[in-house]
């Protein structure tokens, strides 16, 4: 085992999936994904993981029925509701990404409340993709160092590692490990920049029964990855 792991990313998918095998509406599966959501967090800052970052809704998820929308809405306030204390237990900071200033005003406020009310932890960041699409980002980005050239802020001297600084993930922008459950081998618009040199791990299970003892599997399975970002042996 040598490969250390700042930086996690995991595409939480197969809720809806996993509610219609039981019968049941959308939604629950949704609050069983919410439930481990926090689980997993726990033991990612038990295995010393630096930064979690999770992929809750994306820029696209905006297609979905208004019912499922605004359960989704909802989510955040009911999982730190029941759940801050935990996390301030643990210890673990929550950041968000995405197009926050989108959101409903209530979820925003939720936001503002989980940032505000762990931002003195000093272990492991939880950071929340909520409302969050790359390519957009990416774009935005571009705006961003534009008009600090025009505005003359900075020199037009853009370099890789700078351009990390643009992004919403700012200085945890390299992810060392993706993983997506559910069984589909795609991105969907996650972090398209950030995992450029990230080992990808897919697995057909379901998010909800995506435990921590899996997480471990993953995570034993990615330390003896052979990384060699574009080196030779
Ligand atoms: C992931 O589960 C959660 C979100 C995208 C919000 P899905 O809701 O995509 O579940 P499936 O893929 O339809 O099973
Ligand atoms: C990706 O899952 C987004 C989240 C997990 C939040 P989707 O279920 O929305 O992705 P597609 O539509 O299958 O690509
Ligand atoms: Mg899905």
């Amino acid at each position: 085992m040598s490969n250390s792991l700042q930086h996690l990313a995991i595409i939480m998918d197969g809720n809806g999936r996993w509610a219609a095998a039981l019968g049941k509406d959308r939604s629950f599966g949704h609050k069983k994904g919410a439930d481990n959501m926090k689980n997993l967090a726990i033991k990612a800052s038990e295995l010393d993981i630096k930064v979690l970052t999770l992929y809750a809704f994306s820029t696209e998820n905006w297609k979905r029925s208004e019912k499922e929308v605004n359960y989704l809405m909802k989510l955040p306030g009911l999982f730190f509701d029941v759940y801050l204390k935990e996390i301030m237990k643990a210890n673990i900071r929550v950041e968000f990404i995405g197009f926050i200033d989108k959101l409903p005003a209530s979820t925003r406020k939720v936001v503002k409340n989980a940032v505000e009310s762990t931002k003195m932890n000093t272990g492991m960041l939880l950071n929340l993709a909520v409302n969050y699409g790359s390519q957009q980002e990416i774009v935005q980005a571009v705006k961003d160092y534009t008009s600090d050239v025009i505005e003359g802020k900075r020199e037009n001297d853009l370099e890789v590692a700078d351009f990390s600084n643009y992004l919403m993930t700012k200085e945890h922008s390299h992810v060392d490990l993706l993983i997506r459950t559910s069984g589909e081998f795609r991105l969907s618009n996650f972090l398209l920049w950030q995992i450029s040199y990230a080992e990808l791990f897919f697995t057909d299970t379901l998010f909800p029964d995506f435990t921590p003892d899996l997480l471990e599997e993953a995570v034993l399975a990615y330390s003896s990855r052979d990384r060699r970002f574009g080196g030779a042996k």
